[in-house]
């Protein structure tokens, strides 16, 4: 009797205990008590300065990320962390251990010429190519295929260029993040970073990898605008002194894990990382096509120099906005010690209402790419000027 209850019901037992995999979070203090609300099994390791410390299932990232969603109006957010150590290293003040940038503008000559190559219809064709993928959800086949996709493309960009190359950095889940990189010919070992969520989810409903996520402006666009400064750089043959790292991350939608991953690799190979830029949300011109910086987890000087350059180069009105928590890839670096910043395609009154949904997609902007060509504009004069 007995060794038929454990052949036959034990199992399930076990099978039950691993599924309840616990991993470790950081999130806003406020948003605390509506995991226990929402019946999410959580235990509590450190609460300090609004952010907490805690443990919960696996299982329930997802539910967690749709929760911050619907109940903070996208103001709890969270960080996946790998394991405790590193968590508890969110509640450590990070030093930025890089040399200070002179952010003086004088590449005006270059830069000017390279705008003139950039290209809103190339964006276009990336944001609506990867708008087809039925998700590119960190654990769907789609997930994994969108960023083959993404290597593709930026391999056969850079396939005559022997000071490129286009990797894989993976994960422990299917997705992997793509990474290319073009060796400085000066100071390769200064890196400037831009870098885009090439990984996509929808919230509604149940499904989970299999919904349909478009992703078009959240964050396609951003992937197109980082392909479509590739392509003008190498178009005009541009040898950049610093090295130049250009980064799809995977898994952004749960917890920043592929840039977290990535950032915290960088800073224990104690990387010279000069600047990081981030693309997230460039299409939907809510705010009558203004621009705004995000003034949280960014550095402020970077900020200002960045302000600048829209003022010499694009040359359209933009402002501050704040997320309040840590809202994209940005932070990662941030929180690794690096200095980011990450323009932003509208107030956070007037972003993109689609996000996260099956209607995410290119129609919501005008079926057009002109707002996100003036940040691949920007990107490509932080780029050059920073390089020189
Ligand atoms: N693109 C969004 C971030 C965003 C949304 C910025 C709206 C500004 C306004 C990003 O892909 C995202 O959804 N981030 C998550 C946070 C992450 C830690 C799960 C979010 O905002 O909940
Ligand atoms: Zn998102």
């Amino acid at each position: 009797m007995f060794s038929r209850f454990f052949f036959i019901i034990a199992p399930f037992f076990i099978v039950n205990v691993s599924a309840e995999q616990m991993v470790h979070i950081t999130i806003g203090s406020d948003a605390v008590s509506s995991l226990s609300e929402n019946k999410i099994n959580n235990k509590i390791i450190k609460s300090q300065g609004g952010v907490t410390l805690m443990s919960v299932p696996e299982s329930k990232i997802e539910e967690i990320s749709h929760l911050m969603h619907e109940n903070f109006n996208r103001c709890g957010g969270f960080i996946y962390h790998s394991n405790l150590e590193k968590a508890k290293k969110a509640f450590e003040p990070q030093i930025t251990n890089k040399k200070i940038m002179d952010y003086t503008i004088g590449q005006e000559v270059v830069v000017n010429s390279f705008l003139k190559k950039a290209n809103a219809t190339k964006i276009y064709e990336v944001i609506s190519k990867l708008s087809t993928f039925k998700n590119r959800h960190y654990r769907s086949t789609y997930g994994v295929d969108s960023q083959n996709w993404i290597k593709s493309q930026w391999e056969i960009l850079v396939k005559n260029r022997t000071d490129a190359r286009v990797e894989f950095f993976k994960h422990e889940y299917s997705q992997p993040s793509v990474i290319l990189t073009i060796q400085g010919d000066k100071n390769p070992e200064d890196i400037i970073i831009l870098g885009g969520h090439g990984d996509s989810i929808n919230h509604m409903g149940e499904g989970g990898s299999e919904k349909v996520a478009p992703g078009a402006d959240d964050n396609a666009s951003g992937i197109a605008v980082l392909t479509e400064i590739l392509r003008v750089i190498v178009e005009e043959n541009y040898k950049p002194e610093k090295t130049i790292k250009i980064i799809s991350y995977a898994a952004e939608e749960v917890g920043l894990r592929g840039s977290n991953e990535i950032a915290e690799r960088m800073q224990n190979t104690n990387a010279n990382i000069v600047g990081v830029m981030q693309f997230d949300m460039t299409n939907y011109p809510g705010s009558e096509g203004k621009l705004f910086l995000i003034s949280d987890y960014t550095n402020s000087s970077q900020n200002t120099f960045v302000g600048k350059l829209i003022d010499k180069y694009i040359q359209i009105p933009w402002g501050f906005g704040k997320c309040g928590y840590a809202c994209s890839d940005h932070a990662s670096w941030t929180n690794s010690g690096f200095i980011a910043s990450f323009p932003f395609e509208a107030s956070m009154k007037d972003y993109n209402p689609n996000i996260h949904t099956d209607r995410d997609t290119l129609d919501k902007s005008k079926d057009s790419a002109s707002h996100a060509l003036n940040f691949a504009k920007l990107g490509i004069a932080y780029l050059v000027e920073l390089d020189r």
